[in-house]
This record gives structure tokens, C-alpha cells and sequence, in this order.
């Protein structure tokens, strides 16, 4: 039985990649902070639960480890322009630290969950590859670019490591996140019957449903070294590769009420169509588009088990717990409140 350590384990993509690992019978060492909650991921004889920052990740986290994907992140663009400094420190240094630790402790496998929007703006009718030049444009893809960067050269005979650029994810997870674009347009559509739409609707945006891209990160596990070792893959699928008004479309289409677009925000200048023909040649096909998202979201809103609470929009549940914690510190006196 292999054993993968999974940081951001308690994340959107985390709460359904580690079920799904346990279920093709890996072990799993689920390492997070847990800023959403422990209660999300099941218990489970082969889940190894550690609380911990990403910036303490020590050797001792990786003994007896064959694998690592390394989710942990400050996750979106407006956390990281909150959070700037944070999320260099976590994004790309804590990341490029376990690399460098899972090295040295004889981990297999080393994956680096990146993201496509490092491809950030891109002339029309550029359909970004692998080796298209990036043009990161905001603190969070920054931050994703450096990590590429150092943890790509530890690649070596004995250590295989994969960076994969994850299209923008939609879909239900046991932690959802209502601030990634398919979620938010659903909820919007389904709650009020206005869709939030970012003007000015024409910037191409490729998207990937959790369970796709949590099944590319199992796929990586046994894809054969020469073919992956010290290499970049975008995953998603041309299917995949939106407009955002005609997705918003799609969206409406799907939601059983009368739905009105939203405008909002300046113009976007972040539109990047991406290829995926690179991760499809070995084999891996997507299953998911985003009315299937659509479907299960609306479904899981009808039945009461998600709602867009503010622990689902990652700067708002980030600002109020350090708003939390601010407000303790200032109240607490020999080490209690009222217990003391
Ligand atoms: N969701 C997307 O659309 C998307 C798209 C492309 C790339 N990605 C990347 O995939 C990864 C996972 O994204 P997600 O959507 O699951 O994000 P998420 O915010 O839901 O999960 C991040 C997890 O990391 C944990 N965390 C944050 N800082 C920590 C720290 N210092 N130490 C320990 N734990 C910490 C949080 O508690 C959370 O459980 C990220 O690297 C993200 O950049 C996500």
C-alpha cells in the first residue's frame, strides 16, 4: 500500500481528491491547517489527519511517504492581493520546501498542482500550450510561476516530478468554494435569479470539474516517469475551453428558473484558451462539462447540503477569521474569557 501526503487536503479539491485516493486503496496523510474545518474530511483507517502550516512542513511529515501532491495555497486572486506576502510564503516557498524535503526523505513522486492562469492574458487566437510564455498577472499566478520554477529542476532518476495547470475548477465538494466562476454563476441563477456575470463576457476562460482534475492527480501517480518526469501539463479539456457570456448561457439553461445576466466589475483582462492535447495524448480524457457542475450544485442547493455561506468565499472566511482572532487576543486575559 502506497502512502501520499496531500497538503490542502481540507480544500475544495482536497476533500474530494483524499476520498478518492482511499478509494483506489491509497493511504493518505492529510496535511492542512484546516481553515475549513476538519469535520470535512470522513474518518477513515487509512486518512492520517495533521494539523500544521505548510511553512513548518519538517522531514518528519514525509517519512515513509511515496508521493506528495502539494494543493496547499492562499487559492484565488483577490486572497492573494490580500494576502500578499502569505501567499508567497505559502504558495511557492513552503511548496518549493517540501519538494526539496520530499526529495531528500526518497518520496517517488513529488506533483505540483499549478494553475492556467499563469497564461494570464493572451493575444486573441493564441490557444495557450505548455510552451506558450506565461504572463502571470496577479500575486496568486506569480506566486504559482515561482514554484514551477524551483521545484521542476529537482526532477531527477529517482525523483519524479509533475506540474499540472489546472484549468479554473467548478463542481460540488464537501468544501465548496462559491468564488470559482461555474459555482458562483449557479448559485446567483438558482438563488435570486441574477447570474453575476464579469464584463465584458468574451474572455476565454478554461474550466475543469473537481472530480476531473482529482482524477488527474491519481492519474499522475502511475503515469509512466519518462513520459511525466520534470514536465508541465494544463488540465482541462478542449470541451472545456469557455467564452464566459456563452457559458453563462449554458448555466441559465440548466437552473429551472427565469434567469437574467448580472454585469459586473471591470472589464476582465485575464482571457487565456488553453490546449490540454498534451495530457490527452497520454491517455487521460475529462468526463465532466459544466452542466453536469450545473446539475449536481443545483441539486445539492435543493437539498439543503451547501449554501453560499461566507466560509465558501475564501477572502471573506480568510478576513473573518483573522477578524476572530483579532477580537480574542484583544479580549483575552490569563488565558481565558470568562474560564479562566
Ligand atoms: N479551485 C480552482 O479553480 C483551482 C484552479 C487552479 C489551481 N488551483 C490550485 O489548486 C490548489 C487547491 O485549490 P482549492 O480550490 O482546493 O483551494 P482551497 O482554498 O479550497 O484549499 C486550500 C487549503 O489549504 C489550506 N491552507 C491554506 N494555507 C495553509 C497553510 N499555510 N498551511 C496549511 N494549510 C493551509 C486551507 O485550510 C485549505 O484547506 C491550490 O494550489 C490552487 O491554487 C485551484
Amino acid at each position: 500500500m502506497e502512502t501520499v501526503l496531500v497538503t490542502g487536503a481540507g480544500g475544495y479539491i482536497g476533500t474530494t481528491l483524499v476520498p478518492m485516493l482511499l478509494e483506489k486503496g491509497y493511504r493518505v496523510r492529510a496535511l492542512d491547517r484546516f481553515f475549513f474545518g476538519r469535520e470535512l474530511l470522513a474518518a477513515h483507517e487509512n486518512l492520517e489527519m495533521i494539523q500544521e502550516d505548510a511553512r513548518f512542513v519538517s522531514p518528519a511529515h514525509l517519512e515513509g511517504i511515496d508521493h506528495v501532491i502539494d494543493l496547499v495555497a492562499i487559492s484565488n486572486d483577490p486572497s492573494g492581493d490580500a494576502f500578499e506576502k502569505e501567499t508567497y510564503e505559502i504558495n511557492h516557498l513552503a511548496r518549493a520546501n517540501t519538494a526539496r524535503l520530499a526529495k531528500a526523505a526518497g518520496v517517488k513522486r513529488y506533483i505540483l498542482p499549478s494553475s492556467c492562469s499563469i497564461y494570464g492574458f493572451q493575444e486573441p487566437g493564441v490557444i495557450a500550450s505548455e510552451t506558450t510564455p506565461t504572463n502571470p498577472l496577479t500575486t496568486y499566478a506569480k506566486a504559482n510561476e515561482l514554484a514551477e520554477k524551483d521545484v521542476l529542476p529537482l526532477a531527477s532518476s529517482d525523483f519524479t516530478v509533475i506540474v499540472l495547470r489546472q484549468a479554473t475548477v467548478y463542481g460540488y465538494s464537501p468544501r465548496m468554494r462559491f468564488d470559482l466562476a461555474i459555482n458562483g454563476m449557479t448559485f446567483g441563477a438558482w438563488k435570486t435569479g441574477a447570474l453575476p456575470l464579469m464584463r465584458d463576457g468574451s474572455q476565454w476562460r478554461p474550466m475543469v470539474h473537481v472530480k476531473d482534475t482529482a482524477r488527474a492527480q491519481i492519474f499522475m501517480l502511475t503515469a509512466p516517469a519518462d513520459k511525466v518526469n520534470g514536465q508541465l501539463f494544463n488540465v482541462g479539456s478542449e470541451k472545456n475551453n469557455y467564452q464566459i457570456g456563452p457559458l453563462a448561457e449554458k448555466v441559465a439553461a440548466v437552473v429551472p428558473r427565469d434567469v437574467q445576466i448580472e454585469w459586473y466589475g471591470d472589464v476582465d483582462h485575464r482571457s487565456y484558451r488553453v490546449s490540454f492535447d498534451k495530457l490527452h495524448a497520454l491517455g487521460y480524457q475529462a468526463l465532466y462539462e459544466a452542466e453536469d457542475g450545473v446539475r449536481e450544485l443545483v441539486e445539492a442547493l435543493e437539498a439543503g447540503k451547501t449554501d453560499r455561506t461566507t466560509k465558501t468565499i475564501t477572502l471573506e472566511w480568510y478576513k473573518q477569521l483573522i477578524a476572530w482572532h483579532e477580537q480574542i487576543r484583544a479580549l483575552e486575559l490569563h488565558g481565558g474569557m470568562l474560564k479562566i
